[in-house]
């Protein structure tokens, strides 16, 4: 069963796994690990996202935010990462959004991108976030393909600075 978990040792030789094919395959660094720092960040991950999620020594203008593994449990396999914000900034309602993920590079085309929108999409509901802001790159097709999937409220497209480049970019509101 796919699900959402709070991180936790279980899957960290899987999430370990994943970073090694993953590393450089994403919009942005954040949201995974740098695999030749492991033996580093395999000893306080679970203390930062705690900490990250408490709003403890986070960088300036950072929000608290809490990170979810999604996982299939039959497989015991890590599968993709969530990082909910649990609010906006100016820069955020911009570009970026309540919610980023990711998809494992040796996983993606296969619908998990899909899935993971619909579980972070209940995540953030639980969390008490409504409207639910998601942002894509216009480029990154399957990243707008999936967000045009779900069932979103109101989209807007507009031009901004994202991930250090100015381009077209989509407003999803769930
Ligand atoms: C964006 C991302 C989450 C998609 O994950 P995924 O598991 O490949 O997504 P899915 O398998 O559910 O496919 C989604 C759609 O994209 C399409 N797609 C997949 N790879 C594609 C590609 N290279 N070019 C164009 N479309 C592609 C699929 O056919 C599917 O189309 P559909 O909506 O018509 O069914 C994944 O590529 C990823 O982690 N990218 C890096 C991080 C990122 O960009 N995150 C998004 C910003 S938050």
């Amino acid at each position: 069963m796919l699900t959402l978990v709070t991180p936790s040792e279980e899957y960290l030789t899987s999430y370990y796994e994943a970073c090694l094919v993953t590393w450089g395959h994403t919009h942005n660094d954040y949201i995974i690990h740098n695999p030749a720092e492991y033996h580093t960040w395999s000893k306080t991950i679970f203390t930062d996202y705690e900490n990250q999620r408490k709003g403890i020594g986070l960088p300036d203008g950072y929000i608290p935010s809490v990170t979810y593994w999604m996982v299939d449990t039959d497989s015991q396999q890590y599968i993709g990462t969530a990082n909910i914000r649990l609010q906006l900034t100016k820069q955020l309602a911009d570009y970026g959004g309540h919610i980023g993920c990711i998809i494992r590079n040796d996983m993606r085309g296969q619908g998990f991108g899909h899935k993971i929108l619909d579980l972070s999409l209940d995540a953030a509901r639980r969390l008490g976030i409504s409207p639910i802001l998601y942002t894509c790159i216009l480029s990154n097709e399957s990243s707008h393909s999936i967000l045009l999937s779900g069932n979103y409220i109101r989209k807007e497209y507009a031009e901004t600075t994202a991930d250090g480049v100015f381009c077209k970019i989509g407003r999803f509101w769930y």
